[in-house]
């Protein structure tokens, strides 16, 4: 009986373990750590290394530099995400950021970086839409293997990515989105150079599913999940900065989340183009830490401007109200809503010189020569084309399957390529091997 009990009682604790692990309430942490030279990349500070001085820390909300000791120490919270934006000439040795879940009060997070020999000059690979999926019907496995190993061949020091990465988690219930996000992983890993990831609205989990119709499951929005708390999960910040030579790096979470009112006048949720007030907070204060001359490329999932409206149309329906509060607060979906205030204020005086998208699965280039600017806006096409059924199409044009090699030099977008990686998608298949 008395074992019957204990037994009883671990299962209770267990289930209230379960549930508190689950539904996460951001603890206060005091955090803080040494940044140094990991001259044989263990990991660990040794006695012949060094420390590094005035490296940046953030965790997405705050943005602390270190001490000439390479000390840094910052007030956070357990529900963030804290990473390293490490100087042009270094990058971290593995992850560049540390989850603070599981982190208790005065814990330290050292964050090892590596030298890498880096120029004012070098290339980098940007894909997009990459939508991985086990279905097999989609041959996305077989595509995105054949897409990585032909990226694998270009000589680049990094490679960053745009989103919509996986097939799509805002309908999948909790284990079909967490396997597209492990398949994901496990696709990507033959890449040889740093990887950095940007959110797309696909990776953002359960939004469409809210128990309406024939939904096969419900997620809260209170679940730690919910939105992009899934895609923090498996790729990290969903928002953060690096430098590479003189260049700095940003990458955004261009998604909001909202409520919009449908045609029957029910209330339901959506992602809509945006820089979040909170992101634009931390932008201001990531741009402190960055000399004014930097040239800065921004990379986000939804694109600042588009052309691809013009071939394609405007729609109504694609245009929310995305403050129900406000009746004015009307945005156009598929692009940033607040591009000018991003662009023209909080990055008033920098010298932008690229900015990389994904979304619309079409390559498309744009450049914004003002008196300010000289501004280059990449949608950088698609891995997956067509979702996977062959080349993306739009009113008459198409693009292959592929992604964008770029060439910074002096300070400046050099060349720019878009490059097919020879897919047939399982339509065209069927035409052409029937
Ligand atoms: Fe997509």
């Amino acid at each position: 009986m008395i074992r019957l009990k204990s037994g009883w009682l671990i299962f209770m604790l267990t289930v209230v373990m379960l549930i508190c692990a689950r539904d996460v309430n951001a603890v206060p942490l005091d955090i803080s750590g040494i940044v140094f030279q990991d001259a044989n990349a263990n990991g660990r500070l040794d006695a012949d290394e060094h420390s590094l001085p005035e490296v940046v820390i953030s965790d997405g909300v705050q943005v602390v530099r270190g001490d000439r000791w390479g000390r840094y120490r910052l007030s956070t919270e357990s529900s963030r995400v804290l990473f390293v934006c490490p100087p042009g000439d270094y990058r971290a040795n593995g992850e560049f950021f540390e989850y603070l879940l599981g982190h208790r009060n005065g814990d330290i997070v050292d964050f090892p970086l590596v030298k890498h020999d880096c120029s004012d000059t070098f290339c980098f690979l940007f894909f997009t839409d990459s939508h991985v999926t086990a279905e097999e019907k989609f041959n996305a496995v077989a595509g995105m293997k054949a897409a990585v190993a032909h990226m694998s061949r270009q000589e680049v020091d990094l490679v960053i990515s745009g989103g919509d990465l996986i097939m799509d988690a805002l309908r999948a219930c909790e284990p079909e989105a967490r396997a597209q996000y492990q398949l994901y992983q496990e696709l990507v890993s033959p890449l040889k150079v740093p990887l950095f990831n940007a959110v797309g609205n696909h990776e953002l989990y359960g939004v469409y599913l809210e128990g309406v119709g024939e939904d096969p499951c419900i997620v809260e929005e209170d679940d730690p999940l919910y939105g992009m708390g899934m895609y923090r999960e498996y790729l990290g910040p969903d928002h953060y900065s690096f430098n590479w030579g003189p260049y700095h790096f940003v990458v955004l979470n261009t998604l909001g989340l909202t409520r919009v009112r449908n045609s029957r006048g029910d209330t339901i949720r959506t992602y809509y183009g945006t820089v979040g007030p909170e992101q634009i907070e931390w932008l201001q204060r990531d741009l402190q830490m960055v000399p004014a001359e930097a040239p800065i490329v921004l990379v986000g999932h939804i694109p600042f401007v588009s052309l691809t409206l013009t071939f394609e149309g405007y729609h109504d329906w694609q245009v929310i109200d995305y403050d129900l509060e406000d009746p004015k607060a009307k945005s156009f979906v598929h692009t940033v809503n607040n591009t000018p205030r991003v662009i023209n204020k909080v990055l008033a005086g920098r010298r932008i010189i690229l900015a990389l998208a994904g979304h619309h699965h079409n390559y498309e280039v744009s450049r914004w020569a003002d008196n300010e600017h000289d501004l280059t806006f990449v949608t950088g096409g698609s891995i997956c084309g067509q979702w996977w059924a062959g080349d993306r199409r739009i009113a008459g044009s198409s693009w292959p399957e592929g992604y964008v090699l770029v060439r910074l030099k002096d300070g400046r977008l050099d060349d720019l390529r878009y490059v097919s990686y020879g897919w047939r998608g399982y339509k065209e298949r069927q035409i052409l091997d029937p």
